[in-house]
């Protein structure tokens, strides 16, 4: 019997988040919903500090305000500078995955964060940067991560074009996933729209964050829909 090549046995499910950035601020809520009617999988809600990226999104008190209004499962994307010190108060509000910075981060640092997200029954996740490399304590801990965000514009703004310059080290990465057998999530954030999705998820990526991609087309309930026949068209199917 051949064996089969293990990227093609272990297909991830296609993933949509959209990322409610990029939706009226005033009205968070209703982008939420539009996230929940369009059968999105997880919600993406991006938190920055205006220290680590160049702009101040929301905290904890929004997070745990739109936790009343929904069930989805809440993605935390934290672009801040001292995760450690607010980590336990985005569990508290109600995420599901909390996902830290690999480039304020170092392997005493992700541990410490890893025990205190786990020991809240919690998924952990990493981000990388356009342009940082998977550090080596991170890719020793891959299978701690439920998801690794491969960023493919500079964290701070929804509405930016796609840096298709990534593209490589997202082949890598998936590679590395693939062959541990991980169940890591290959998350692709930034300037996901219908016209890259396929070449995203050829390259490996399978959970898309869709700011833009969503919020900013006619029918948004109906664009999440779109990304995810256009990923699976694109993975032949599956
Ligand atoms: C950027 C954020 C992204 C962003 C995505 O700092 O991490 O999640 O909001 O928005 P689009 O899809 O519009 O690039
Ligand atoms: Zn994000």
């Amino acid at each position: 019997m051949t064996e089969q090549p293990r990227t093609l046995a272990k297909k991830k499910p296609i993933m949509v988040a959209p990322s409610v950035l990029a939706w009226d601020l005033s009205r968070l809520g209703e982008a939420v919903e539009i996230a929940s009617r369009g059968k999105a999988d997880m919600v993406h809600l991006d938190v920055i500090d205006g220290h680590f990226a160049p702009n101040i999104t929301f905290g904890p008190g929004t997070v745990k305000a739109l936790r009343k209004t929904s069930d989805l499962t809440f993605d935390t994307h934290l672009m801040i500078s001292e995760p450690i010190r607010y980590v336990e108060r985005f569990i508290e509000a109600g995420s599901d995955i909390l996902t830290f910075h690999a480039e304020v981060l170092n392997a005493e640092s992700f541990d410490l964060l890893q025990g205190m997200v786990h020991a809240k029954g919690k998924g952990i996740g990493l981000a990388l940067k356009p342009q940082t490399e998977l550090p080596r304590w991170a890719e020793e801990r891959l299978d701690s991560l439920k998801t690794l965000i491969v960023m493919t514009v500079n964290p701070g703004f929804s509405g930016q074009t796609m840096d298709m310059s990534v593209m490589p080290k997202l082949e890598r990465i998936s590679a590395l996933i693939a062959e541990g057998d991980y169940e890591t999530n290959i998350e692709i954030d930034g300037g996901v729209e219908p016209e890259n999705v396929g070449e995203v998820v050829r390259r490996g990526g399978n959970l898309l964050v869709a700011g833009a991609g969503v919020y900013a087309k006619k029918d948004p309930v109906a664009a999440i829909a779109d990304l995810r026949a256009r990923a699976t068209a694109a993975r032949g199917g599956a």
